[in-house]
């Protein structure tokens, strides 16, 4: 049985001097979202780009903008983020002492809301706050930069996750290390979004993007 599988390209591994043509490629490549990845150098040691950013990248696409935030705080920013064009806004459990707030403020907005857990971060956390939920995002590396190796012991993670969430609708989205090798055993796990980011801009052409796409969604669909 093949499945759908919804990969989302990081522009983290995207060249920022270009990013609106980056989008435009990795779309017309087979993108299904738009992976933004925004970091404080507090949170997480690096740092990349805000909401403006974000709202200067929206015209050029009107693919789901999935926005990963590894900022703390986050409450203050939610609405920025919001209006910039984020369809999905994710914030970290281990950022967020207010999670369930967190996420009701997400929804008030209008917005998906999403629940990012590092590595070691256990997923009971998400015991209380599964009904608020559009979208749980489990980290595979530490977060704060590509081109890491993934951590193999959350593909155990992501099954008791599935297990965990029963019949509601929410997406289980992997990020990090995500690669044709990899993508197989989160999609067996229940995994049906997959961030990458140096396995798909990894080329720097259409061409490459659109390869390395459809070798990372054909692993994970035939798993
Ligand atoms: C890491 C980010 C990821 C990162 C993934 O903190 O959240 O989205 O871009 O990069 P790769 O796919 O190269 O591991
Ligand atoms: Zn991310």
């Amino acid at each position: 049985m093949t499945r759908h599988i919804t990969i989302a390209p990081s522009i983290l591994a995207s060249d920022f001097s270009k990013l609106g043509q980056e989008v435009r490629d990795v779309v017309e490549a087979g993108a299904d979202w738009i992976h933004l990845d925004v970091m404080d150098g507090h949170f997480v040691p690096n740092i990349t780009f805000g909401p403006d950013v974000i709202k200067a990248l929206r015209p050029h696409t009107d693919k789901v903008f999935d926005t990963h935030l590894m900022i703390e705080p986050c409450d203050p920013y939610l609405e920025a983020f919001a209006k910039a064009g984020s369809d999905i806004i994710t914030v970290h459990a281990e950022a967020s002492p207010h999670l369930d707030r967190s996420l009701q403020a997400i929804r008030a907005l209008g917005k998906k809301a999403g629940v990012s857990l590092n590595p070691a971060t256990p997923e009971n956390v998400l015991e209380y706050v599964l009904d608020r939920l559009d979208l749980i995002l489990i980290m595979t590396v530490n977060p704060g930069f590509g081109g890491q190796k993934f951590i193999q012991a959350m593909v155990e993670k992501t099954a008791r996750i599935k297990a965990m969430i029963g019949d509601r609708p929410i997406d289980i989205e992997i990020d990090g290390g995500i690669t044709p090798e990899t993508a197989p055993l989160v999609s067996a796990a229940g995994a049906n979004v997959l961030v990458a980011g140096s396995a798909v801009f990894k080329g720097g052409s259409v061409d490459s993007y659109a390869a390395n796409i459809s070798a990372i969604r054909k692993a994970a669909e035939e798993a």
